[in-house]
This record gives structure tokens, sequence and C-alpha cells, in this order.
């Protein structure tokens, strides 16, 4: 058990739970039961908590008590909720499942399953030959003992080549290498941020940022993002003035899951209003690299940086592949040294073999990179016709980089589209996980990481399924039911 959330709370959560799309025909219990399995579904209602006892959720909700027992009832034969007399009812899963990195639902093994929920391609066939090429490289390793807390100097000395080649000049006693650019944010945070302090981030954002950001007890306040053209200047600029958070989290370039690119007029002015207000800036360039169309991503961030208020962070997962794990974080060296000092508390060092196989990635960079983005925009495209054929009333505005695109829904039907995606082997990853407040549920990310027929393929899929849900009335549950 993780804890116990009160009527009034799961009330919010739930919101207009009866006026959820199809609930016309369906009695109130069903779509009781229907609206607390999507809270699971998208992770906004952890699994192995406490749900309110019966009266109270009744008063909370001002309905019948016997409409919440055949609700709970319904709940307990789907597999969704265990009860023991006396100690009260908790959320779980049926069948087999475990919670994915997302804190989505993902079956164990489910090769059939078209998964939308992941923006992040497969490994590039030069991927081997940089593995056999690392593993000639190892036995100049092997004499030491193999940890290097801030990364082995020749990958730092690369990453730190690749910063001065866009024009932002970096030693390697500026670069960490870390397992990854989530294990690089959630460093920095236990560096930067002290539990409670407060934390700007944009909405929509990427999930799992939102997730590090619990971890450390954030506080978080938002910045929204327009559907169509991203940061408003004015607000962001007024966000920071007002809230004057500790820290900001920004991820400008082809943003996650926008695809939006920050100005560089606005990247000067947020650097300028941040040292203004005392907020230091993690800045998630993990998308940098993939731009599509000519587009020429604007100076970095910390370009602009004169005080050290500004930590970039960044990896091989997108350009690459995310089965590498490795990434860096960009910083003052005295900041580098700072935070060696707290990896040593957390996981020590990363491989030295994946380090020496990310060296060899970058060493062919240009070519790899050039052939992610042809691919990336050949999959963008036929992602964007498919949509324009079978759902011409979403709207999207196309990203010039990156790896997804942020469909605005013809209704606020995303959870419920992403419970019925599952039914027909799509897995997506509803509009509600990439906020706070679950106020997401006309959009959708689509990432265009799978190869085009699939893409096409996904599309028709959704589509037939967004029209049954209006057609349908009520949702159809699989047994035992996959949920994501
Ligand atoms: C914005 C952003 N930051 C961080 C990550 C995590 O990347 P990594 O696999 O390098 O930990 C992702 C992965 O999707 C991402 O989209």
């Amino acid at each position: 058990m993780t804890g116990q959330v009160r009527g009034v709370q799961l009330a919010r959560l739930l919101g207009q739970w009866h006026a959820l799309p199809g609930r016309r025909r369906s009695p109130d219990y069903a779509a009781l039961a229907g609206s607390v399995r999507g809270l699971l579904a998208d992770g906004r209602l952890p699994l192995g908590v406490r749900l309110p006892a019966e009266r109270e959720l009744a008063e909370a909700l001002r309905i019948s008590r016997t409409t919440v027992t055949a609700a709970y009832r319904q709940l307990r034969e789907s597999g969704h909720l265990a009860s023991r007399r006396g100690a009260g009812s908790w959320t779980m899963l049926p069948g087999n499942h475990r919670v994915a990195s997302t804190g989505l639902w993902t079956p164990l093994d489910d090769r059939e399953m078209l998964d939308l929920g992941v923006a992040a391609l497969a490994a590039p066939p030069q991927l081997l030959s940089a593995a056999r090429a690392a593993a000639e490289d190892l036995p100049r390793y092997l004499s030491g003992a193999g940890y290097h807390p801030t990364g082995i100097i020749e990958l730092r000395e690369a990453v730190a080549e690749a910063y001065t080649a866009r024009g932002l000049p970096t030693s390697a006693d500026q670069i960490m290498v870390t397992s990854g650019t989530q294990h690089a944010l959630d460093l920095v945070l236990r560096l930067a941020l002290a539990p409670g302090g407060t934390v700007l981030v944009e909405s929509p954002t990427y999930p799992n940022a939102l997730a590090a950001l619990a971890g450390r007890r954030a506080r978080i306040t938002t910045h929204g993002l327009a559907a169509d053209a991203g940061w408003e200047p004015d607000l962001l600029l007024g966000s920071l003035r007002q809230t004057r958070p500790k820290l900001a989290y920004l991820i400008p370039e082809f943003q996650n899951p926008t695809g939006h690119l920050m100005p560089a007029a606005l990247r000067e002015r947020v650097v300028a209003a941040a040292h203004a207000v005392g907020t230091d800036l993690i800045i998630d360039e993990s998308f940098v690299d993939l731009s599509m169309d000519g587009t020429e991503p604007p100076p970095p961030v910390a370009t602009y940086d004169r005080h050290s208020r500004v930590i970039s962070i960044g990896g091989m997962s997108k350009p690459y592949w995310g089965g590498l794990r490795i990434g860096w974080v960009r910083a003052s060296a005295p900041q580098v040294q700072r935070l060696a000092a707290v990896r040593v508390g957390v996981d020590m060092a990363s491989p030295v073999l994946d380090q020496l196989v990310a060296v060899h990635l970058l060493a062919d960079a240009e070519a790899i990179v050039a052939d992610r983005r042809v691919q990336l925009a050949v999959q963008r495209d036929a992602l964007l016709g498919a949509l324009a054929h079978h759902l011409p009333e979403w709207r999207v505005t196309v990203p010039r980089g990156g790896v997804t695109l942020w469909a605005e829904l013809d209704g606020p039907v995303s959870s419920a589209l992403a419970r019925a995606a599952e039914e027909v082997g799509v897995r997506l990853a509803p509009g509600p996980r990439f906020g706070l407040d679950g106020t997401l549920e006309r959009f959708l990310r689509l990432p265009f990481t799978l190869p085009a027929a699939d893409l096409v393929e996904a599309v028709g899929r959704i589509a037939a399924i967004r029209y049954d849900l209006d057609r349908a009335g009520r949702q159809r549950w699989r047994e035992p039911a996959v949920i994501a």
C-alpha cells in the first residue's frame, strides 16, 4: 500500500466522470467504475492506494452509496480493486503487469502491440560496428579500477567538442557523463533542489521529468505552451518574475511532446530573467540533433549565460539508441565536481564499455544523424498524411524536428481513446500524462519513431475506435484488461 486517497481528492480527480463520452447509455455505477479505471490507466491514481470508504466517496460525489457500492463491486470483479473487510479497498491491476518507466502499465510480453507510447527510435545499423570497435578499445581501460564518476575522458572530450561545434566553447572538465538524460536530471535535482523547492516546468512536458520532480517533492508551477506557437514570452518571463522558482526545467529544442523550438531572442530573455530572480535553468537538449526541413536550431541556451545559471543536459537516446543509457550534463567545472560527489552516493559511475560505444558513435555522428533526420522526416510525413486522411478534425502543428507531434483532438477523449486503442493493439500515451492536473484530455502525443507503415496502420485503427467511442456508448473491457 502506498497511501490513501480521500473522498474529496478522488472526486477532484474524477472531474466530469458522469459526462464522459458515450456515457449516456451506461448506468452511473459503470461510468464511475470506468472513470476510476481511466485514472489508473493514465497514472493519476497510483497502484496500491486505498480508496475512500463508500460512504465518504458517495458524499464527496453527491451520489447514492448504492452507486458507489456497485462501482466498487464492478472494479473488484474486473480485477482493479482488492478489498478486505474492515480494512478497506486498494487499487490494483488485473493480470500479469508491471509499471513501465513512464508510469504506464504494459504487459510483459506484447510484441504485437504498435507502441506509440514510447518516443524513441530503434538502434541505427552502425551500433553493432561501434560496439565491436568499443570491445577492441576496452583493454586500454582494464588495468584501472574502471570507476570514472565524471565519465571516461574520451567521451567527455567528444561531448565537449560537439558543444563547441554548436558555438558554445566547452572543455572536457565541464562535462559529466551520466547513465542517460533522465539520470542527469535526477543528479542535477539532487544537487540543486532542496525537498519542497519550487520548479517551473512547461505544460505539457516530459512525464518522466515530472516523476523526477515528484521524487524530490518539488512544488511545481507551470507555463502553458500554446498549441501552435509554443512559449508565450510575456507569460513565461512573468511567471519567472512572479514565482521566482529555485529551478526552471525547459526543453527548448523540439520540445517533448509539442516539437516546438524556442527562438533565439526568447532564450536570451529567459536567461536574463532567470538571473535577475535567482532561478537556475535546467535545459534539456535531448532532441537538439534531430532538426528537419533545413531548420537550424538557435544557439544553445547556455550561450547567453554569464553567471553559471544554466545547466544543460542531453544524451545519446534520441539520435542514437535509448538502450545505450548514455547521457551527460554540461555545467561549470566546479558544478561538475559537485555533481560527481553526489553521484558517488548513487551509482558511482557509468559502464566503461557503453561509454566507448558512445565515443565510436559520436565519431560517426554526421552520417548517423543525417540518416536519422531523413528517416524521421519520412515517418513524420507518413503520420501527418494518415492523420489528414483518417482524422481530418484533429489539429496538428507540423514539428520541424524532434520525434513527436502534439495533436489537438476533436473532443476531451484522450484517456478514453488510449484505453480503447489497447483493444485494437495500439498503445498511446494520453494527453493528461504530460501535465499535472488532468486538463490535457483534448490532446494526444503521437511519436513518429515507428516505421511509416506501422504509423499508417496505427492511425487507421485509432480512427476506427475514435468514431466507435461516440457510437458504442460504453467502453468494452477485455479480461484481463491491459491498461495504458
Ligand atoms: C525530454 C526528454 N528528456 C529526457 C529523456 C530521457 O532520456 P534518456 O533515455 O537519455 O534517459 C527523454 C526521453 O524520452 C526526453 O524526451
